[in-house]
């Protein structure tokens, strides 16, 4: 802090949500800078669960000030139903506030994924079809729409005037049915805008403000480094940036202003999408843990996650491209009785060991893991993790320290936060000990 960035080490679904919830605590501030309702971050707060795709994560802590950054692609029929969900909760949410530079998942965009991904054959990533490919394509080919413009009538006519015969023939050219009504299309954003219209603002500004003010703001990502569109498991990633960099890109404050980076890792590895996994779990270890562990549904889709074990290549690798100072290890307890454990040092392509993830697929399609094998811990109740973590990290089972000793070992990066349990209780903070 002033600065503190969370990101993911893996592919998403590390647990992102929990931690920013927790470290919201110490935060004035909390800014959502990438990605789009392709996400899904679940906090629990005493029996209550939330899942937010859009919200950012500290929206339950009233008293600080949530931002969705420009870096995002916004979903408004989703945002507004997160608002609604979060008022008819009895949560306010007067403390959100929307960039007005965020551009729009507009319902072509959805069609277009959809589309995009059935002609796309070895290239296909499994999308959430949430849109998002499509709307960042249009962002970078200057086709877009942004926040701002649903709450100026003529620029939203004018665009859609010229966006919706393009898009028609897009969707024609590739095979499908939908017949956009630029009227239909026009009422329908404008309606989003004047639903939204309390809470778009200059997020940069917001956040500039604050700053000089001396507050402490959390820069939220979503989705892990390796789905990240430069550093990711290319083509079948996302189409976002993903990585600590974007936090200050996508939310309009320059890279001065990100003091601390906290890379969130779940205990086991587990993925949503196409693409060769090397540490890959089949049969009962992987059912097991799906199971065992609520979450490996994914959020977003309801998908059963690909589960295996935790693969330290990838997290190594992500240690380097963030800049981690700490990480946050979430999910140990779900490893809870299973023995013994493998964790994934190295791989072996062709011969040759490999420390660092490679960036060809092909390469990475080859790889097998080479593991290191350590003891497990028992399996104990959600209440008996939380009564663990009270007596402190020395209370932990020993083989639960070993096996976060070896993480940071193997990828140079102390470990900063334990979490054995989705409650905000059932975590440890370790930072500065
Ligand atoms: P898209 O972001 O919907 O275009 O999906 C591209 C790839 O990223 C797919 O493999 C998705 O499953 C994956 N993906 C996107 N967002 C998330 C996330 O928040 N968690 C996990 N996987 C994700």
């Amino acid at each position: 802090m002033p600065g503190t960035v969370v990101v993911g080490t893996q592919w998403g679904d590390e647990g992102k949500g929990k931690i920013i919830d927790f470290c919201a605590r110490d935060a004035d501030v909390v800014v959502r800078f990438n990605g789009g309702s392709n996400a899904g971050h679940t906090v629990m707060v005493e029996t209550e669960v939330f899942r937010f795709h859009l919200i950012p994560s500290g929206i339950l802590r009233p008293e600080k000030l949530n931002l969705v950054g420009n870096g995002v692609v916004v979903d408004a029929e989703v945002l507004l139903s997160e608002i609604e969900e979060l008022k008819g909760r009895g949560h306010p949410v007067d403390n959100l506030r929307v960039s007005e530079r965020a551009h729009v998942v507009m319902p072509y965009h959805k069609t277009l994924d959809g589309l995009e991904e059935e002609l796309k054959g070895g290239l296909k990533a499994g999308t959430t079809m949430r849109g998002i490919g499509p709307t960042f394509e249009d962002k970078a080919a200057r086709i877009g729409v942004r926040v701002g413009d649903l709450l100026d009538e003529e620029a939203l006519r004018e665009r859609l005037a010229i966006l919706i015969p393009m898009k028609q023939r897009m969707i024609e050219a590739y095979g499908g049915k939908d017949n956009l009504s630029e009227q239909a299309l026009f009422e329908t954003a404008r309606d989003w805008g004047n639903r939204l219209r309390a809470y778009v603002k200059d997020t940069s500004l917001l956040l500039d403000e604050a700053l000089n003010e001396g507050k402490k703001v959390l820069f939220e990502a979503a989705q892990g480094t390796h789905l990240d569109i430069d550093h990711g498991i290319y083509p079948f990633g996302t189409s976002s940036n993903v990585v600590v960099g974007s936090a200050s890109v996508g939310s309009g404050v320059g890279v001065r202003h990100l003091n601390e980076v906290i890379g969130v890792t779940k205990a086991f590895t587990s993925r949503v999408g196409t693409g060769p996994f090397p540490s890959e779990l089949a049969g009962e270890e992987a059912s097991y843990l799906r199971d065992k562990s609520l979450g490996e549904y994914g959020t977003t889709t309801g998908r059963p996650r690909r589960i295996g074990w935790l693969d330290l290549v990838m997290v190594r690798f992500a240690a380097r491209v963030n800049s981690l100072d700490y990480l946050a290890v979430t999910k140990l307890d779900v490893l809870g009785g299973l023995d013994p454990l493998r964790v994934c040092v190295a791989y072996e392509h062709d011969g040759e060991t490999l420390r660092d993830f490679p960036a060809s697929m092909r390469v990475l399609g080859a790889c097998r893991p080479i593991y290191e094998e350590v003891a497990g811990w028992e399996d104990i109740s959600e209440d008996s993790w939380v009564e663990a973590v009270k007596r402190g990290y020395d209370e932990l089972p020993g083989q639960m320290r070993a096996y976060l000793d070896l993480l940071s070992r193997e990828t140079g990066v102390p470990v900063g936060l334990v979490s054995v349990g989705p409650a905000r209780e059932a975590t440890l903070d370790l930072r500065g000990t």
